[in-house]
């Protein structure tokens, strides 16, 4: 939901040229938006060059010469469109009518009309159908009566109303970069005289690791060699206490030889499930307590977070015994009314900022609701604002699909679960303990997982790449994963997949299924393995290409099939962890063969900041 990156120096201090490193830091954030892209420097003479236009980073930053420019500061962005189209007049920066302030923007102005007008009032003039360009204006109005930069920046912020993270230049102080947060995710890092401002880590991690994430609220400057952070208040930060040390190296955020960040990160849920299994300390002995204890759960999350809550809703329910119920974070009042202080909220968000999670958090906590987060960014908003965070370690993701974020999630749920259900009593000493081997073994079996079916995926993804259609279904537990796997090829490949929990399929959806339409059955060693054989005839008496995902050894369900995806054989309750990778596999490669490039996938982002 756009990315925003601004550099300092003091003095010069970068071995590239800055609109060199600008566009190398905006490559890491591109998985926030890329249909614009431009940037702003304060040259080592003074000037202000802003360049940009529609387009990706690297045909934009060839087209505009972002390389040959230098300066000691500036700012760049990348834009995935709210208000206007892309185009170049509404790429980012914007500038006040003198062209001396630039500003970028992530979010959404919801005054700006009123604003826009009240300032074409006082003589301004604009350019691009944007809300962000009024925000340069109001600071400029606010210079031109007189207040210095900072003093203007803090009274313009006063009148936005709406979402932001944004960062300026001004010309006319041209050794700082000012920046505030509201709603949308902004990050310090801190080098040696140099300094950095953007909407992720990744952005900056070649150069440090040393952060501070922004909270609402707060407004400030960067120069060089200082951070200045005010507080809603006025009040003035003390950096020394919210410095943290990220321990993601910058080759973490790099392709490591991989064609697609997606596919390296398929490749990596073994070793980021097995980090996750070494990070479970005492805040998940404190959640699954809280979880033993409670009333109800309700858990929230959007897209393919939403899809671990449906797995962790299935376990609490039928493992710990515990009413849980989930819903997708933009739809709060599907339960809002009847949440009470008796109850916990599970948000599940890998990048802890996703707009609609942040709200149910927000308007769950009114309610005094128990809140517990899960993420895989330490500090980012939801865990801030949770009674309890628990962190997934899965590693930067870059995909803007979520593969090895959502493995570790229902990994984490899953232990969560299952120690909560022990404490309850709900289920034995005994089966806790297979269930933790079980959990145990999954990065290893992951593995096997990705090398017996990565060759499988590409050879039908030849033939899914020529499908209009297809179908996911599941029973139980293997309705989310199916949701999950419809999600993946449609995102990816635009193919229109939808998921069913496989009994209902006869009640709509086999009107559709005619011969050689896919429909893939993810099958578990559970209860339902042999009732959704009968779904498998159903579909297959009308010709349908039977694509089946199921544990080593369900001889019967390969009878039936076109193609198998075979997983070791778990205990169900811990199956889903493995039965999407294949399904991650096939949305990649039908990608691939469809011409597509499956990290950037159109018209989405990964971070989604905007209700
Ligand atoms: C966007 C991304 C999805 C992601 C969802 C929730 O829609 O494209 O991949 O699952 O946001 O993101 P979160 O960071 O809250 O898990």
């Amino acid at each position: 939901m756009c990315g925003i990156i601004g550099i300092v120096q003091k003095g010069k201090i970068l071995k590239k040229k800055l609109g060199t490193v600008l566009r190398g830091c905006l490559k890491n954030l591109e998985y926030r938006g890329y249909d614009s892209v431009g940037f702003a420097i304060i040259t080592w003479n003074g000037e202000l060059v802003v360049r940009k236009s529609k387009g990706k980073i690297d045909d934009v930053s060839r087209k505009l010469g972002f390389d040959d420019y230098d300066g000691v500061l500036g700012i760049a962005h990348t834009r995935w469109a709210t208000h206007g189209k892309p185009s170049d007049i509404n790429a980012h920066p914007h500038v006040d009518c003198k062209n001396t302030i630039a500003v970028v923007h992530n979010g959404i102005i919801e005054n700006y009309q009123e604003l826009k007008e009240k300032l074409k009032e006082r003589g301004h003039f604009f350019i691009s159908e944007t809300d962000t360009e009024i925000i340069a204006h109001l600071i400029e109005d606010y210079k031109s009566r007189g207040y210095d930069t900072f003093t203007a920046f803090k009274k313009a912020i006063k009148e936005l109303k709406g979402a932001y993270a944004l960062a300026f230049i001004d010309k006319e102080v041209p050794d700082r970069i000012y920046f505030a947060r509201n709603t949308s995710p902004l990050v310090i890092g801190l080098g040696k005289n140099i300094m950095f401002v953007s909407s992720d880590i990744p952005a900056f991690l070649e150069y440090t690791n040393r952060v501070i994430v922004l909270q609402d609220g707060e407004i400030g400057y960067i120069t060089g060699d200082e951070v200045h952070i005010e507080g809603i208040d006025g009040t003035i930060v003390d950096k020394s206490k919210r410095i943290r040390i990220v321990d993601w190296t910058p080759e973490m955020a790099k392709k490591a030889g991989y064609p697609h960040f997606m596919l390296k990160e398929i490749h990596e849920q073994p070793l980021a499930l097995s980090s996750t299994l070494a990070g479970i300390g005492v805040e998940v002995e404190k959640l699954a307590e809280v979880l033993a204890s409670a009333q109800r759960v309700f858990l929230t999350g959007a897209g393919t977070s939403y899809h671990a809550t449906l797995i962790a809703e299935y376990l609490l329910n039928n493992l710990a015994e515990i009413p849980a119920f989930s819903f997708i974070s933009s739809e709060y009042n599907r339960y809002g009314k009847i949440l009470t202080k008796n109850d916990v909220l599970i948000a599940v968000s890998q990048s802890g900022e996703t707009i609609d999670t942040l709200m149910a958090v927000r308007r769950a906590k009114k309610k005094n609701v128990f809140i517990a987060a899960i993420s895989n960014v330490i500090d980012s908003a939801i865990p801030r604002e949770s009674n309890i965070a628990v962190y997934t370690r899965a590693g930067p993701e870059i995909g803007v699909a979520a593969t090895k974020t959502f493995t570790t999630q229902v990994f984490l749920l899953s232990w969560i679960i299952i120690k909560s259900a022990q404490i309850k009593g709900s289920i034995t000493e005994e089966e806790a303990k297979t269930l933790y081997s079980s959990l145990r073994r999954l990065p290893e079996y992951a593995r096997n997982v990705i090398s017996i079916n990565e060759f499988l995926a590409k050879k039908i993804a030849q033939d899914m790449a020529g499908k209009q259609s297809a179908y996911y279904l599941g029973r139980g537990l293997a309705v989310p994963v199916s949701m999950e796997g419809a999600l993946k090829l449609k995102e990816i490949a635009y193919i229109h997949a939808e998921a069913y929990p496989a009994g209902e399929s006869k009640h709509g959806p086999i009107a559709l299924v005619e011969p050689g339409f896919p429909v893939l059955f993810t099958i578990f060693d559970d209860e339902y393995r042999d009732l959704i054989l009968a779904n498998i005839e159903e579909m297959k008496a009308r010709g349908a290409w039977i694509i089946v995902n199921t544990f080593e050894g369900n001889e019967k369900a390969v009878k039936l099939s076109n193609n198998v995806f075979k997983t070791p054989r778990v205990q169900h309750w811990v199956a889903p962890i493995l039965h999407i990778i294949p399904y991650q596999l096939l949305a990649y490669y039908t990608s691939i063969v469809k011409g597509y490039d499956p990290d950037k996938p159109r018209n989405l982002a990964k971070t989604v900041t905007v209700e």
